[in-house]
């Protein structure tokens, strides 16, 4: 699938439901934005949820706010609290792309009960790879607009030049590079785990993190092109019979 051939895309991907993995900083939410725009499907981001809720002073979010310092997890039971709560809201029912859940196999096990209850599954788990060393740089110099969540970084996706905007431009607490590398040991451990998890489902596709936003984005773009072959051919076969869409499939190649 080309960038250039979004109507497609979007006629394709309706319905579509799609877990972003990888460590921290390899890019979920630089790409979890633009396919949300794309695809006209909603990204759910627990990282956001719970910072939403730190900034709120949310009895959740006084909890995660000294967790998330210290580059650990949030327990489960809160994380799926949030996520089903969240994907029950009518926008989900058109598909989703969730970043940065699920984060554990308890995580990954509740979220395919809770689509099942809605009879519905997950199409793929898409994972981009990025080697340690960018991910730290990745992660040190991002900057973050608070008020419409755009990602930037010094160097590869420079912020405009703007006083206005240099006022809501956050430097996350976790991205210093002591607490990153926390994240880091808590991917390997928790939620790397995941892969063989979603690879013996036939769902795990991977696309190589390294190069600019838009050439990654063009090799995510790919992928969602043939998974949506998939999902309207399946689409069709159920509209046909009369059954509902549980299950689709992709090979990401
Ligand atoms: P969360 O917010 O989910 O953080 P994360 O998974 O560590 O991911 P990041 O947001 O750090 O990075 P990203 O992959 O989205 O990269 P980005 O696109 O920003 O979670 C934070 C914390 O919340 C966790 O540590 C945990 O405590 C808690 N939490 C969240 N979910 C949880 C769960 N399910 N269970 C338990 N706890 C949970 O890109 C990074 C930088 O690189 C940016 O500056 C960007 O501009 C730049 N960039 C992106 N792509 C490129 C590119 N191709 N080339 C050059 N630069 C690029």
């Amino acid at each position: 699938m080309s960038v250039g051939n979004h109507s497609a895309t979007r006629r394709g991907a309706a319905g579509l439901r799609l877990v972003l993995l990888g460590a921290p900083a390899s890019g979920k939410g630089t790409q979890g934005q633009k396919l949300a725009q794309s695809l006209g499907i909603p990204k759910v981001s627990t990282g956001d949820m719970l910072r939403a809720a730190r900034d709120a002073g949310s009895e959740l979010g006084k909890l995660a706010d000294g967790i998330m310092a210290a580059g650990k997890l949030v327990p489960d039971d809160l994380v799926i609290r949030l996520v089903d709560d969240r994907l029950a809201q009518a926008d989900a029912t058109r598909g989703f792309i969730l970043d940065g859940f699920p984060r554990t196999l308890p995580q990954a096990r509740a979220l395919d009960e809770l689509l099942e209850r809605h009879g519905a599954s997950l199409n793929v788990a898409l994972c981009i790879d990025l080697p340690r060393e960018l991910l730290m740089e990745r992660a040190t110099l991002r900057r973050t607009d608070v008020r419409t969540g755009q990602i930037y970084h010094l160097k590869y996706n420079p912020p405009p030049d703007s006083a206005e905007l240099a006022q809501h431009l956050v430097h996350r607490d976790d991205d210093k590079e002591e607490t990153v590398r926390k994240r880091l040991d808590a991917y390997d451990n928790m939620t790397a785990p995941l892969l063989p998890y979603y690879q013996a489902k036939n769902m795990l596709c991977h696309v190589d993190g390294v190069g600019s936003p838009s050439e990654v984005n063009a090799r995510i773009d790919r992928v969602i092109g043939q998974l949506s072959s998939a999902v309207t051919t399946t689409s069709a076969a159920a509209a046909h019979s009369g059954a509902a869409v549980t299950k689709g499939g992709a090979d990401g190649g």
